[in-house]
């Protein structure tokens, strides 16, 4: 029983914090981003290396992500961007090289036991339940914080109820934020892409993760898609203080995003600092432009 307690509880408190949505005044962010920047460290990345036969997609790689902050991963096709974030959510497993999360080393881990962890990502192609409606896509994502078991759900008794009731208000404060109230019952494949990508953010954001994951999360998006889609990332960030790894080819849109930027090519990290750091390096541009190796 104190379990239940303790469970309908965390939901409340969850969905309290969601509720509040207090603004941080725009002179204090920036001051605030510079101390998060040179903060705490959320995740580390040491010298890691995946190949797949002879495929080496990740050569040597180590870098960091502060609590706070949003840090983009960029670099030209097939540059192994994926497939780090693959590895940061246990999908892959690195032959060498290790991942430090929260100040632990972390052991060999499957993408759920990541999730559990507080690691939340959407995908490079869009990756929902097709048929189901935008709201339940959403509530999907709060699976692995419900703790009452299926049977429960179903009758509708008891703490389930309580507990029910709690996670749908989060849902609902996703939903308002993220201005998909009007699309909630429309099944999700047969919405445009812009508002596909907007609902797999949504049900990301449902797992209330430490550290969200994002590939490439406005390809395929018009100008005015991608201007919503970059505020909801940012206010994400401001409001909620999640931490944000994001994959973009947009260069307009890393500018504006990104405190810092990772940069790869053939698997190798090239450069990092701050936007305008990567944007003058030599080895960067080379890259882009394609200059041989
Ligand atoms: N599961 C896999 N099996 C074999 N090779 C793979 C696999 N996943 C990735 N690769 C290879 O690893 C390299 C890096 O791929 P990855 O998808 O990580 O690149 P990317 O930077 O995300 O590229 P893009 O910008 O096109 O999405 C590529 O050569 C790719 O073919
Ligand atoms: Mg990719």
């Amino acid at each position: 029983m104190v379990s239940d307690t303790a469970s309908a509880a965390q939901a409340a408190t969850t969905a309290a914090s969601f509720g509040s949505g207090e603004q941080t005044a725009a002179a204090t962010q920036v001051d605030a981003k510079a101390q998060v920047v040179a903060g705490e460290e959320l995740l580390s990345v040491s010298n890691v290396s995946l190949s797949f036969g002879g495929v080496k997609a990740i050569t040597d790689i180590s870098f960091d992500i502060k609590k706070g902050e949003i840090r983009a991963i960029i670099g030209p096709n097939g540059a192994g961007k994926t497939s780090m974030l693959n590895v940061i959510n246990g999908f892959y497993h690195p032959q060498e090289g290790r991942i430090r999360f929260r100040g632990k080393t972390r052991r060999r881990m499957k993408p759920h036991q990541a999730a559990s962890s507080g690691i939340a990502r959407t995908f490079q192609n869009v990756a929902l339940f097709r048929g189901m409606s935008t709201l339940d896509n959403v509530m999907s994502g709060r699976s692995l914080k419900m703790k009452r078991g299926l049977l429960w759900q179903m009758l509708h008794i008891g703490p389930a109820r309580d507990e029910e009731i709690a996670h749908r208000y989060v849902v609902e404060r996703i939903i308002d934020f993220l201005e998909i109230a009007h699309i909630r019952k429309q099944p999700v494949g047969k919405l445009p892409y812009g508002l596909q990508k907007r609902v797999e953010l949504g049900r990301a954001m449902a797992m209330e993760p430490d550290l969200l994951l994002l590939d490439e999360p406005m390809a395929g998006m018009n100008l005015e898609e991608k201007e919503d889609m970059s505020r909801f990332i940012l206010d994400l960030n401001n409001e909620f203080g999640t931490t944000i790894a994001l994959i973009e080819h947009d260069m307009g849109v890393v500018m504006d995003l990104a405190d810092r930027v990772v940069v790869l090519d053939y698997g190798k990290k090239i450069a990092d600092g701050t936007p305008a750091e990567v944007q003058a390096n030599q080895a960067v541009i080379d890259a882009y432009l394609g200059v041989a190796h």
